[in-house]
């Protein structure tokens, strides 16, 4: 596909930051949404080129429907969104952190929800386009203290599934399962010696961010009619 359309959720760091960094290398024009919007700034300084990027919390559905506007006024199309965005909330469901569930449930799963919603309409006057949504293999091997993470993730797997089984020829769906990637989300865990276990984890386990990037790329990078369904990566050193 020559200069994709590529509206990523959650651009500001990490997994997303590093699907911009490598599609913008093959010449992708972008759309890139995020709460940090000094970090969307500086990264698409950096990049230069054709990026766009505009203030999101996926959260609101209008700002997601606003970022998918902007991709369509700016280029004319939308050839793929990645639905990156999301936060991890790590503890017991004996804690009660009913406030972190509700976290997860809003970014993880509403804020795709918001994405397919803008979206769709769009794929279909186009008759072409692709959703790729980041998941995780939190919801492949099931453990403690990630539950509602893991549920949040596997009610996206279910989404993609579903909405490819009801796209029709002309679009495609994937989901990318990652294992562990050395990125920000273990920073937001608030027990401190739990953060600190996890960060350690990350930073003996953790991919480069750019490992998901690729998979991005492989899924995008298929003839019109292929569409790849599930990816799962994982540090060899994961079980
Ligand atoms: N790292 C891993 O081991 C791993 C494994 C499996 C799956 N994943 C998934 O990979 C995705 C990316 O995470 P990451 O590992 O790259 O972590 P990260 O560095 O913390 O990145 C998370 C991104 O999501 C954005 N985000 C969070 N809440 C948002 C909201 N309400 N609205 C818009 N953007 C929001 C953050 O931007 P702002 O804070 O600027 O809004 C940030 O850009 C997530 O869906 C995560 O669940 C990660």
């Amino acid at each position: 596909m020559d200069a994709p359309v590529v509206v990523i959720t959650g651009a500001s760091s990490g997994i997303g930051e590093a699907t911009a960094r490598l599609l913008a290398g093959r010449g992708a024009r972008l759309v890139l949404g995020a709460r940090r919007t000094d970090r969307l700034e500086a990264l698409a300084g950096e990049l230069g080129g054709e990026v766009r990027t505009l203030t999101t919390d996926v959260r609101r559905r209008e700002d997601v429907a606003a970022l998918v506007d902007l991709a369509v006024e700016a280029f004319g199309r939308l050839d793929v969104v990645v639905a990156n965005a999301g936060v991890s909330r790590i503890g017991p469901l004996d804690e009660q952190t009913v406030d972190d569930w509700d976290a997860m449930i809003d970014v993880n799963l509403r804020g795709v929800l918001h994405a397919v919603a803008a979206a769709l309409p769009v794929f279909r006057a186009q008759a072409a386009g692709h959703l790729i949504s980041i998941v995780s293999t939190s919801g492949l091997k099931i453990v403690p203290e990630q539950v509602v993470y893991a549920a949040t993730k596997n009610a996206v797997r279910t989404l993609s599934e579903g909405l490819r089984q009801e796209a029709g020829p002309h679009l495609r769906v994937t989901a990318i399962s990652p294992g562990f990637t050395a990125t920000e989300l273990v920073d937001a865990v608030e027990d401190p010696e739990l953060r600190e276990q996890y960060r350690a984890r990350m930073a003996e386990l953790g991919m480069p961010a750019d490992a998901i990037a690729r998979a991005v790329a492989y899924a995008m990078d298929q003839p019109p009619g292929v569409d790849v369904g599930e990816i799962v990566v994982r540090p060899t050193a994961q079980n």
